[in-house]
């Protein structure tokens, strides 16, 4: 069968899937209550828990990240929640706790900006809250939040659960979710951990799951409680996307080998070529200064490119990059730098770029 001529992805989702972890789908099927797959889940569960720095249980759902946005609320909120919002993905998963009927308030900042602190504590001295949601790395806007500081101000109030959402930060950026005290920490597999979409992982704490306890329409498909019943036996509660967990088996096998702190690392570095290119070509970053993202940049359009023409271009030489979310179509435009990306394959990317602007 003829296949489209391969072009690369630097969109902040999904990204380039390197051919091996691809090829690690291709195995033969096998059941889902088999002992082969058992022992397939029972690999991969360990290897997950350094993607968000927890000692403890991790889950892995046949869904996308959306999905466990709406299962960390749903187990978690019996009735009222703050959501912080500065993007929008934050937006979504106001809109997705409301779609839950749960009295979800939103904390709104202005976009690029960063969710301070002080601005949560205050709320949540407000009383009533039983759990923050908040997006560590704002895909949209190329903001990482600062959760750690954050989570302490959340912290000081014993009955709120932490529900952060790091589906474009889990695996470019390092989280500790049992130090900051994270009490759910999802991820989507399409983003920095460089694999087909498909996949939803979370890490869960003892705390979340007596939240859950007490909840009591968390409805059926994302119960945590269904998923630690079935996890003791390495199972899930529904059939699981085998293949893609073949294929995470082999990337946190890679991703092991390069080293996660090496990995974290080449993110940080490859962000930096990038800041380089916005400088020395004279555009801006829509994000704060000091709160941006290790995975994806948000350029400001200040020279007003024609973002179509551009990725026409880029496309021609097997490359593309993202134009700005939603509202900021135009306004913006944004490189992915996440996953397996090399510093090679940006240095590329971003000549390519430079050499659009010289040709316009
Ligand atoms: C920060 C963030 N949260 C949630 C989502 C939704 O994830 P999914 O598309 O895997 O459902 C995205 C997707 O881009 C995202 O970037």
């Amino acid at each position: 069968m003829p296949r489209d001529p391969h072009v690369k992805l630097f969109i902040p989702g999904p990204v380039e899937v390197r051919p091996q972890i691809l090829a690690a789908q291709t195995a033969p099927m096998i059941g889902h209550r088999s002992p082969e797959y058992a022992d397939l889940h029972a690999r991969v569960v360990p290897k997950l828990r350094p993607l968000f720095g927890t000692a403890g249980r991790v889950f892995i759902v046949t869904a996308s990240g959306s999905g466990l946005q709406e299962a960390a609320v749903r187990n978690c909120v019996r009735r009222r929640c703050l959501c912080l919002v500065n993007g929008a993905f934050g937006a979504r998963w106001h809109q997705v706790a409301l779609a839950n009927g749960k009295q979800a308030d939103a904390l709104e900042v202005s976009w690029g900006e960063a969710i301070r602190p002080e601005q949560v504590d205050d709320r949540l001295r407000t009383g009533g809250y039983e759990a923050v949601t908040v997006v560590f790395n704002e895909t949209s806007t190329g903001l990482l939040n600062p959760l750690p500081e954050i989570a302490a101000v959340v912290r000081q109030h014993p009955d709120v659960l932490l529900l952060v959402d790091a589906v474009s930060a889990a695996g470019g950026v390092e989280i500790r979710a049992d130090e900051w005290g994270v009490d759910v920490c999802l991820t989507s597999s399409q983003k920095a951990l460089a694999l087909p979409p498909g996949l939803a992982l979370c890490s869960v704490s003892d705390r979340a799951m007596a939240r859950a306890e007490s909840v009591p329409d968390r409805g059926w498909y994302f119960d945590f409680l269904q998923y630690e019943k079935y996890a003791a036996k390495n199972h899930t509660p529904a059939t699981p996307a085998i293949s893609l967990i073949r294929a995470l088996d082999a990337q946190l096998d890679a991703i092991a080998a390069e080293g996660w702190q090496a990995r974290f690392a080449r993110h940080r570095r490859l962000m930096g070529q990038v800041h380089a290119w916005v400088g020395a070509g004279g555009f801006d970053f829509f994000a704060e200064e000091g709160y941006r993202s290790p995975t994806v940049t948000a350029v400001r359009n200040t020279r007003g490119v024609d973002v179509g023409a551009l990725n026409a271009y880029l496309r021609r030489r097997g490359m593309l990059i993202s134009d700005g979310y939603g509202p900021l179509k135009g306004e913006t435009f944004r490189v992915a730098h996440m996953g397996d990306a090399t510093d090679e394959e940006i240095s590329e990317l971003l000549e390519a770029m430079s050499e659009f602007m010289e040709e316009t």
